[in-house]
C-alpha cells in the first residue's frame, strides 16, 4: 500500500489545521511534522505544541521527523503529544538501537532516516528491528529544494533487503517530491511519499492531494 505523507513544513501556519484537513480528507492518509532544533540542522521549525493542537483534530497518521540531537532525550515526550512514527536520524545519536527501544517502549513505531551523504550500509544492522527507513532526498532542514534522483538508489536496495529477509517496514522518500517525479519514486520501492511545497503550496491542497493520490495509488 503506497501513503502520501503531506509534509506540514510547507503549510500556511495561519491557516494551520485547515490546510491539514484539507489534505486528510482528500486521501492523504499521514501527515509528516518536521521538528528541526537549529542545531541538527541550521533551521528551527515546531515542536510539542504545534503536535498537540492538531491530534485531537484530524484523524490520520502522525508521521514525525526528528532533526534533532540526541532525539532520546524527547522521544517521550513526543510519544505524549501525539506522535504514531516516530523517525529520527542515523547521524543525531550515539545510540541507534537505545532509541529504537524507546521508540517500541512508547508503543509507537519507529522510523530511521539517513541524510543523502550517508550509506545505507551502515544501519543495515537495524532494518530487523524498524518500521520504516527515511530516505532524504534533499539535505535535511528546509522544504523547497531540489530532488536527489540518486538518492533512489538507497530505496531500490532497500527493497532488495526486504525482498531477501522478508522484512516489512516501509520505505519513506523525503524532499523535493513532485507530480513530475513521484512515479520514479514508488517505482524504486517506496511507499509513504512525504511532499511538502508540491501539496501546500500555489492554492490548491485539495486538487493536490487528489493528483498525488492519482499516481501512487495505482
Ligand atoms: C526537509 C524536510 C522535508 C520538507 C519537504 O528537511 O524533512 O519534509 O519539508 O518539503 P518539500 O516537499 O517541499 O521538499
Ligand atoms: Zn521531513
Amino acid at each position: 500500500m503506497n501513503y502520501l505523507s503531506p509534509s506540514v513544513l510547507a503549510a500556511d501556519f495561519g491557516n494551520l489545521y485547515a490546510d491539514c484537513a484539507a489534505a486528510v480528507s482528500n486521501g492523504a492518509r499521514c501527515l509528516h511534522i518536521d521538528v528541526m532544533d537549529g542545531v541538527f540542522v541550521p533551521n528551527i521549525s515546531m515542536g510539542f505544541p504545534v503536535i498537540e493542537s492538531l491530534r485531537p483534530r484530524l484523524d490520520c497518521v502522525f508521521d514525525v521527523h526528528l532533526m534533532i540531537t540526541e532525539p532520546e532525550r524527547y522521544i517521550e515526550r513526543f510519544s505524549e503529544s501525539g506522535a504514531d512514527i516516530i523517525t529520527f536520524h542515523a547521524e543525531s545519536t550515539k545510540d541507534i538501537g537505545a532509541v529504537i527501544g524507546l521508540i517500541h517502549g512508547c508503543s509507537k513505531k519507529a522510523g530511521l532516516s539517513v541524510k543523502p551523504g550517508t550509506d545505507i550500509k551502515s544501519i543495515e544492522k537495524y532494518l530487523p528491528y524498524l518500521d520504516m527507513v527515511l530516505v532524504m532526498t534533499v539535505e535535511p532542514g528546509f522544504g523547497g529544494q531540489k530532488f536527489m534522483p540518486d538518492m533512489l538508489d538507497k530505496a531500490r536496495r532497500l527493497r532488495q533487503y526486504k525482498a531477501e529477509s522478508g522484512l516489512t517496514f516501509d520505505i519513506e522518500a523525503d524532499g523535493g517530491i513532485n507530480i513530475g517525479n513521484v512515479r520514479r519514486v514508488i517505482d524504486a520501492g517506496v511507499n509513504v511519499v512525504v511532499a511538502g511545497s508540491s501539496v501546500f503550496s500555489g492554492g490548491d491542497i485539495a486538487g493536490n492531494t487528489k493528483a498525488f493520490m492519482d499516481i501512487i495509488a495505482k
